[in-house]
């Protein structure tokens, strides 16, 4: 039967019949996966079959010497770059990408500071002897509690996001005698994604204060001025700068480029008006990572390169000393380190009409076959949340079986829980095999859930061909602890 053979009409036009089954695509998988020779998937040596054996599955598998690896190179290619123009650039890793003690300790270790976004958060970083000098907290909504916790644990830095924000902060470091180093939280107008970006005037979104210069009641001045005045006035603040996020899983540089010349200008324009000087300018996160053979983020080198020539020149034009500046990856440093590993149950296949705009005949149908594995939208959200393409391969053997159109899905009582929506497997995968879905260490594990009861999947570090769990899996028993029992109703 060709149909299986060539490229189904049901597969989205990005996704190429690969010429061989078994090959892994470098982009997508951590330093250290292979094949071993008996044709299993490995990591560091460690084959598939005895991480499932040992550990179960699903499970998180990652690679500690791929995320610190990541980490460092980031660290290294933004120093190099920023040398120069402000003696360096500090990193702060992106927890709510996915963060858990160990993590928090290696990116201390590797020379990176932290970004937090809950209380949550800065328990973790406390409990794993992160300096508070190094840690950021962001938030749209911080409770008071979690202000006076950052406040408590002496933060180098709270992100304000609004006004209100503001004078909250300032009350509460008033209240306690003591001054809260602040950066502000702009929307410069830029929103990028992979390899686009658009620029507008205006920011209809709950995050930060507004450069727009008519949105607020004090005629003519923008959110953004009125919270530089504000800050700049109380007693109990620190203004340490600006700090802009452009958005997710972005490609190409200009993005960032435009965001850091229009963040630049308002830094200037707002020393020169106020007569002060804010040392510090927060970039944000977004750096991109392969999740399909298709995607093709830039090296981190050449993503620092171009944002340094326009911080260069634009502060040459200004006439200003740059302030220093940082950044705030999550995904380009953990997601390629880990990959999920899942086990193949019930299989079937349907057969499906082909889209009008593939030019097939009419009333012909095309097979597609659903792989069900033990996991799904429970330990990644993504394809359902935002429409995320993943890629997967079988894991616990090679084959030579023809490739087939294949929808990987989950075990939810949803029809919509899809963990890998067009992907080509071997036509003789089966039940009991193992399949391995690369590029999962972000924005999975951190989302999951216990829909339907699943207990959430532990997360396994693999350093020098040794597997530990840094987060053990779930058990039923964690799953009923805060039921709080029939005797209770
Ligand atoms: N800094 C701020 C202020 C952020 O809001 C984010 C992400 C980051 C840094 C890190 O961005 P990254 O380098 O990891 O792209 N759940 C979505 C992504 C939400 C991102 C939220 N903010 C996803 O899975 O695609």
């Amino acid at each position: 039967m060709t149909e299986t053979t060539g490229a189904s009409p049901l597969a989205p036009e990005w996704l190429a019949v690969p010429s061989d089954l078994n090959a892994l695509h470098a982009p997508m998988w951590a330093a250290g996966v292979e094949r071993n020779d008996g044709g299993e998937l490995a990591i560091d040596g460690i084959p598939v079959s005895e991480l499932k054996a040992q550990f179960g599955s699903p499970l998180f598998v990652m690679s500690e010497t791929d995320f610190r690896a990541r980490a460092r190179a980031f660290k290294d290619a933004f120093d190099a770059a920023f040398e120069d123009i402000c003696g360096g650039v500090d990193v702060y890793y992106a927890g709510k990408s996915f963060l858990c003690t160990a993590v928090a300790s290696w990116v201390a270790e590797e020379g990176l500071r932290l970004d937090t976004c809950s209380g949550g958060e800065l328990a973790v970083a406390a409990r794993a002897g992160i300096d508070g000098a190094n840690l950021g907290l962001h938030g749209n909504n911080k409770s008071d509690a979690e202000i006076n916790r950052a406040l408590d644990m002496k933060l180098g830095r709270i992100v304000v996001d609004s006004l209100d924000e503001l004078e909250r902060v300032a009350k509460i470091a008033s209240g306690r005698g003591e001054v809260a180093k602040v950066m502000l939280r702009l929307t410069p107008g830029v929103h990028a994604h992979t390899h686009e970006f658009i620029a507008t005037a205006h920011e209809d979104q709950k995050f930060g204060l507004s450069m727009a210069g008519d949105s607020t009641e004090e005629a003519g001045l923008s959110a953004a001025e009125e919270a530089v005045a504000a800050a700049t006035a109380y007693d109990s603040v620190e203004l340490l700068g600006l700090h802009c996020h452009i958005g997710s899983q972005i490609f190409e540089p200009e993005g960032f480029a435009l965001a850091a010349e229009k963040l630049l200008t308002f830094l200037a324009a707002m020393q020169s008006k106020y007569s002060i000087t804010l040392p510090e300018l927060d970039l944000g996160g977004g750096y991109g990572i392969a999740y399909t053979p298709v995607d093709t983020p830039r090296p981190a080198a050449e993503i620092a390169q171009a944002m340094a020539a326009v911080v260069r020149s634009t502060c040459a034009q200004l006439g200003i000393t740059s302030p220093r500046i940082s950044i705030e990856p999550g995904r380009a440093i953990v997601g390629s380190s880990t990959f999920t590993l899942y086990e193949v149950g019930t299989l079937k296949t349907v057969r499906v009409d082909a889209p009008e705009a593939a030019g097939a005949a009419e009333n012909v149908t095309f097979p597609r076959r659903y792989v069900s594995v033990d996991g799904g939208m429970s330990d990644n959200a993504r394809p359902v949340l935002y429409d995320a393409d993943y890629s997967a391969v079988l894991a616990s053997r090679t084959t030579l079986a023809e490739p087939q159109l294949s929808r990987v899905v989950g075990k939810h009582c949803e029809s919509g829980d899809i963990v890998v929506r067009d992907v080509y497997l071997p036509a003789d995968v089966a039940a009991g095999d193992l399949l391995a879905v690369p590029g999962t260490g972000a924005y999975c594990w951190a989302l999951s859930s216990n829909y339907n009861y699943l207990a959430r999947p532990g997360v396994v570090a693999v350093r020098g061909g040794t597997a530990r769990w840094i987060v053990r899996g779930e058990t039923e028993e964690d799953l009923l602890n805060r039921d709080m029992g029939v005797a209770n109703v």
